[in-house]
């Protein structure tokens, strides 16, 4: 089954929404105008039950199918937010708010889910319940958490989720997925060393803090190549070394370390945060300094579910043809937090060969809208189908 036609047709108007949401990105939870745009959209396609406000700016329609026999409420979901970068795309329809730029393809998420939403309710050829999610706050600020937790699932008794995300460097409309963990934990961690400053001529008076860092940051590396089973996976990076001196002449008083660690599992997550604070508390007591740790409690890793990974993966080939295994990714996704609430899967939607995902130069494929329009569209109706 190839993709459905009516996508095809509704093609040209889904792809200026989804231009039109390019114009104007917004940051977190700050989707006021997406938010609000989403929600006209899903009242004007007739959906049951449009409801505004679910996790701050989040917005949730409901539409049902011709028939309940089943009882079913299959959510599907989109994130609305973008990122904090200039644009570089030269393109007519660019970002219009300076500094911020749609660099993850979530316009085109947003667009496609609503594309999906305006066929399923026009055709209603499903028995059960449609819930198309709209989040905000995916890029660090855990909009999908601030959903589940404002009761979302619950609500509207949720069976299963369903989620995608574009891939630059994959064929535009092909799929890939993986089953069980697929995306990382993110958690970050803040190490304050303190030391005691001082003229730099005259080391032996002070404790310093540069020194002692340094240290930290390379032994930190051991986690990876010392502690880990090495068939697991863990990235530890430190990403800023800031000292409080400013100063050729100065040794500081204390210096600063931020970076995160991404891990898939629950044990290598403990490990990472376990051996984090003793390298960097027992490291800074070794040369006399003292080391505050702040540890950030991040995304968790995301897990698809094998039963509706490989219902996900079905309804790919139906829609393209193939469905590819996809690798694991270091990164994070807020998908996570639906995912721990509910069955489901999480996808990735080829965007052929384009700057990579939070690159200035990064677009959205509109090429890729009726294959992801379809895949959502079929996940509801194969997965409760008519009788
Ligand atoms: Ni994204």
């Amino acid at each position: 089954m190839p993709v459905k036609n009516r996508f095809a047709e509704l093609l040209p108007e889904i792809t200026a929404w989804r231009r039109d949401l390019h114009e104007h990105p917004e940051l977190l939870f700050d989707t006021h105008r997406t938010a609000a745009t989403v929600a006209e959209k899903l009242r004007a396609f007739g959906c049951d039950e449009v409801v505004e406000g679910i996790g701050r700016t989040g917005v949730v329609g409901v539409i049902k199918g011709r028939t309940d026999t089943s009882g079913k409420v299959i959510g599907l979901r989109a994130d609305m937010d973008a990122l904090p970068i200039t644009e570089a795309t030269g393109l007519p329809y660019a970002s219009k708010t300076p500094g911020v730029m749609h660099a993850c393809g979530h316009d085109g998420h947003t667009a496609m889910l609503l594309g999906a939403a305006k066929y399923l309710a026009e055709t209603r050829n499903f028995d059960g319940t449609t819930l198309v999610i709209f989040q905000p706050a995916e890029e660090g600020g855990a909009g999908g958490r601030e959903m589940v937790d404002d009761g979302l699932m619950d609500r509207w008794k949720v069976d299963e989720v369903y989620g995608m995300h574009n891939w630059p460097g994959r064929p535009v409309g092909s799929f890939s997925i993986r089953s069980g963990p697929f995306f990382a934990a993110t958690d970050q961690f803040e190490i304050s060393i303190e030391g005691k400053g001082g003229h730099a001529a005259k080391p032996h008076e002070t404790v310093d803090p540069t020194v002692v860092a340094s240290h930290v940051v390379l032994a930190l590396q051991s986690i990876v190549s010392r502690n880990a089973d090495p068939v697991e996976q863990i990235v530890v990076s430190v990403t800023s070394f800031e000292t409080s001196s400013t100063a050729f002449n100065v040794i500081p008083q204390r210096v600063t370390l931020k970076g995160t660690i991404r891990t898939l599992t629950k044990p290598m997550r403990e490990l990472g945060e376990k051996r984090l604070k003793a390298i960097a508390s027992l490291t800074a007591e070794a040369y006399g300094a003292e080391a505050r740790i702040n540890w950030i409690v991040g995304y968790p890793s995301m897990v698809n579910s094998e039963e509706q990974t490989e219902f996900a993966a079905e309804v790919a080939r139906a829609v393209s043809g193939d469905c590819e295994d996809a690798p694991l990714v270091m990164g994070g996704e807020d998908f996570a937090y639906m995912l721990e609430s509910r069955p489901g899967a999480y996808i990735l939607v080829g965007n052929g060969d384009t700057a990579m995902v939070h690159n200035a130069e990064y677009n959205f494929s509109d090429e890729a809208i009726p294959a992801g329009c379809s895949w959502y569209a079929e996940v509801v109706e194969r997965r409760m189908p008519v009788a």
